[in-house]
């Protein structure tokens, strides 16, 4: 049996991932599908009903820092388990929105907890385990604050200072330029259009 893929969306809040995630989705699974193999849509925090549970604890309750990356990674290795894991041992392919990048860009670039720590838990809960395409919506500070302004009642990352998201992004950029075979990154201002046209090139060339 071939092992699926596992496939993570990334940007800070506003940089527009969302608009883009069902469509991505459902290009991969139409080219899944002379397969057999399916696309499984799911996100972080969450994508288990312990994590979903954690994820509502996580967005809206103040707490401290490391309790923070802490419940983000006990919820990501119960998705791990539960989720990631057997889909692709069964050869399905794995889309989520967020993974293990989301906490170095949030608690350790935007909350400012070391990398090292980071980097301890990371290695406990997944091994070596990384995604095997990380697609980057990248976006300034300025447009993603517009866009923030426009959408629902903010969580409690959404509340954040602009300062807060730039060293986010920061730590985004970082990490992309450090793995440049595993991220694509994407300039988030163009048009939607543009956007997938790029992304639909990004699936054929993976
Ligand atoms: P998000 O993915 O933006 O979903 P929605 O579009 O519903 O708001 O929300 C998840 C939030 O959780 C986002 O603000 C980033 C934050 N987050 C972390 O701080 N660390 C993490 O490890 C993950 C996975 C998410």
């Amino acid at each position: 049996m071939v092992r699926g893929k596992f496939i993570t969306f990334e940007g800070i809040d506003g940089a527009g991932k969302t608009t883009h995630l069902d469509w991505f989705r459902q290009q991969l699974a139409a080219k899944l599908a002379p397969s057999g193999h399916a696309v499984v849509m799911t996100r972080e925090p969450g994508g288990t009903p312990l994590g979903e549970t954690l994820r509502g604890i996580l967005l809206d309750q103040p707490m401290d820092l490391e309790t923070e990356a802490l419940l983000m990674f006990a919820a990501r290795r119960e998705h791990l388990a539960q989720v990631i894991e057997p889909a692709l041992s069964r050869g399905d392919w794995v889309l989520s929105d967020r993974f293990t990048d989301a906490t170095f860009a949030y608690q350790g670039g935007g909350r400012g907890l070391p990398r090292d720590k980071l980097e301890a838990l990371e290695r406990w809960v997944q091994g070596g385990f990384q995604p095997d395409l990380t697609v980057l919506f990248d976006v300034p500070t300025e447009t993603a604050n517009e866009r923030r302004s426009a959408a629902r009642a903010p969580d409690k990352f959404e509340r954040e200072s602009e300062t807060f998201f730039a060293r986010t992004r920061g730590e985004y950029l970082r990490r992309a330029a450090e793995s440049p075979q595993r991220f694509a990154v994407v300039d988030a201002t163009r048009t939607i259009e543009d956007i997938r046209k790029e992304l639909e090139q990004t699936i054929a060339s993976f």
